[in-house]
This record gives structure tokens, C-alpha cells and sequence, in this order.
């Protein structure tokens, strides 16, 4: 579903995303796990066709990314970082515009389930700018499956929902891949990676420094956070008490 090959980033001095090779297959739920700074937006941003790369190859669901960015959206669900709905649509008007570009039929039915199953029907004829951040959030989720992509990309898919909402969403995204979809999620948060994802990828300054599947021997009897910290703290001119300080900040704001 996901191909991509050499794939670099630079905005001046700064290698977002550097030198990535990627391959990911159907029935995946795939982590791109990595502190702040370290690409993983800009990774997104590339898969979706929102960015150019500087340099590499990338293809989405077999489609040269770079050629067909449009054919691309089309096929794939998003969710960008911290994107909003249009603040002048009602919650509703929002998903039936959605649902009008995706060119559902019989549409209605489907947005009536999302809004039952984030339980927040009752809001569906309020402006998106009187929602709140969770609720837009979720407004944000329906929006990106709606059309039940075969591949979805989500940077940050848990941030703003409170705990319910976080094990209904992990649970959908499961379900998800459990019937043949495949999932793309960008985190910092390493609990999440480690309770629903089948693979992942950590990065960490623009460079995929592990890749590999979450059953894999060499991180059996781990504690994760232990591994990831080994991993990045290995790379130079950052100490693990640099790197520790920075996470338990992450998480703080997490
Ligand atoms: N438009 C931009 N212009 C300049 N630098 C950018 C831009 N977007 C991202 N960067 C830089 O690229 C690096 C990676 O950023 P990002 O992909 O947003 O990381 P993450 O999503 O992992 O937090 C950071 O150093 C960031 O400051
Ligand atoms: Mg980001």
C-alpha cells in the first residue's frame, strides 16, 4: 500500500526527512513513532501529495504520488496534524460536504452511524467553531473514513479525545485492519504504538532508525521505552538524559 524509496526532506539546513525507505503492506497498522521534530509530519505530508519530496520515490496504493497527488486523496483517508473543520459549516453540513466530494451515495445513513458512534449526534447542527477541540477531532475521524478507504493516514489520531473516545478509536483502527484495511498513524506517544500497532517505524532526525513488526524477537522481554531511547540515544550528538528530559516533557503535554 505503501512504497517509498530514498525519500528526503530538507526545508534549508534542516533534514526533515532523511534518506526513508518504506514499504507497507495491506492489513498493516503501521506506527510512525519518533519525539517531536523528528519527520514525522512532513513524512505525511509527502504520502499525501500535500508536499513535494527533495529527493526519493514514493508510491500510494501503487500510484506514483509526485504524478497523481489528486487520485491519491481520492483513494486515502486523512487526517492532517491538527486540522480543523471549516469553522462555518455545521458538524453535519461538514460531513455531507465530505461525503458530496467523495461522491458517496445514500450518504446520510453513514454520517447518522459516525455521529451515534462518537456519541455526539446531539451537535450535529452546531458550527464546527463552537465545537470543541475533542469534538472536532472526531468530526476530523468521520470525516477521513466516511468513503471506508482502503488505506488511511492519521498524524496524531488520539490527541484531544478523551480516554473513551482514545479505546473507541484504538479499537475501530484494529477492527479496521482486522477486515483488510490498512492503517497509517504518525505517534509520539509509545503506549499507543505498542498497544494496537502490528509494525512500526521510529524515527528520529529525519532517519528511520528501526523498522519492523511489533512481535519481532529483538524487542520481546523489552520494555519499549527502554528500546526506544537505546535506539535514538545510539545516534549522535544526543544523550539519553537529553532525550529522556525531552520525552517526559512530550508527555507531559500529551
Ligand atoms: N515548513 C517548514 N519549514 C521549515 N522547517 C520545517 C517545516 N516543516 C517542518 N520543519 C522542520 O522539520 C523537522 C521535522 O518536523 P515535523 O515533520 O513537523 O516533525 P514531527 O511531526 O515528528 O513533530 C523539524 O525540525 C521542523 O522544525
Ligand atoms: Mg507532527
Amino acid at each position: 500500500m505503501i512504497e517509498v524509496k530514498g525519500l528526503s526532506k530538507s526545508y534549508g539546513q534542516t533534514k526533515a526527512v532523511d534518506g526513508v525507505d518504506l514499504s507497507i503492506g495491506k492489513g498493516e497498522l503501521f506506527g510512525l513513532l519518533g519525539p517531536n521534530g523528528s519527520g514525522k509530519t512532513t513524512m505525511i505530508k509527502m504520502l499525501t501529495g500535500q508536499i513535494k519530496p527533495t529527493s526519493g520515490t514514493l508510491k500510494v496504493h501503487g500510484i506514483n504520488v509526485l504524478e497523481d497527488p489528486l487520485r491519491v486523496r481520492e483513494l486515502v483517508g486523512v487526517i492532517p496534524e491538527q486540522e480543523t473543520p471549516p469553522s462555518f459549516l455545521t458538524a453535519e453540513e461538514y460531513l455531507h460536504f465530505v461525503a458530496k466530494i467523495r461522491k458517496m451515495e445514500h450518504y446520510e445513513k453513514v454520517c447518522e452511524k459516525w455521529f451515534e458512534f462518537f456519541d455526539f449526534g446531539d451537535q450535529k447542527n452546531s458550527l464546527c467553531k463552537d465545537l470543541s477541540r475533542g469534538t472536532r477531532q472526531k468530526l476530523m475521524f468521520a470525516q477521513a473514513f466516511l468513503h471506508e478507504p482502503e488505506l488511511a493516514i492519521i498524524d496524531e489520531p488520539l490527541i484531544n479525545l478523551d480516554p473513551v473516545m482514545q479505546r473507541k478509536v484504538k479499537d475501530f483502527l484494529q477492527d479496521y485492519v482486522r477486515n483488510g484495511g490498512t492503517v497509517f498513524i504518525s505517534t509520539h506517544i509509545l503506549e499507543i504504538a505498542k498497544e494496537i500497532c502490528t509494525s512500526i517505524g521510529i524515527i528520529y532526525r529525519g532517519k528511520l532508525v528501526y523498522k519492523g513488526r511489533l512481535d519481532d524477537p529483538v524487542l520481546q522481554g523489552k520494555n519499549f521505552e527502554e528500546f526506544f531511547l537505546e535506539l535514538v540515544s545510539k545516534r549522535k550528538g544526543i544523550s539519553k538524559d537529553m532525550l529522556e528530559g525531552t520525552l517526559k516533557r512530550v508527555s507531559a503535554i500529551a
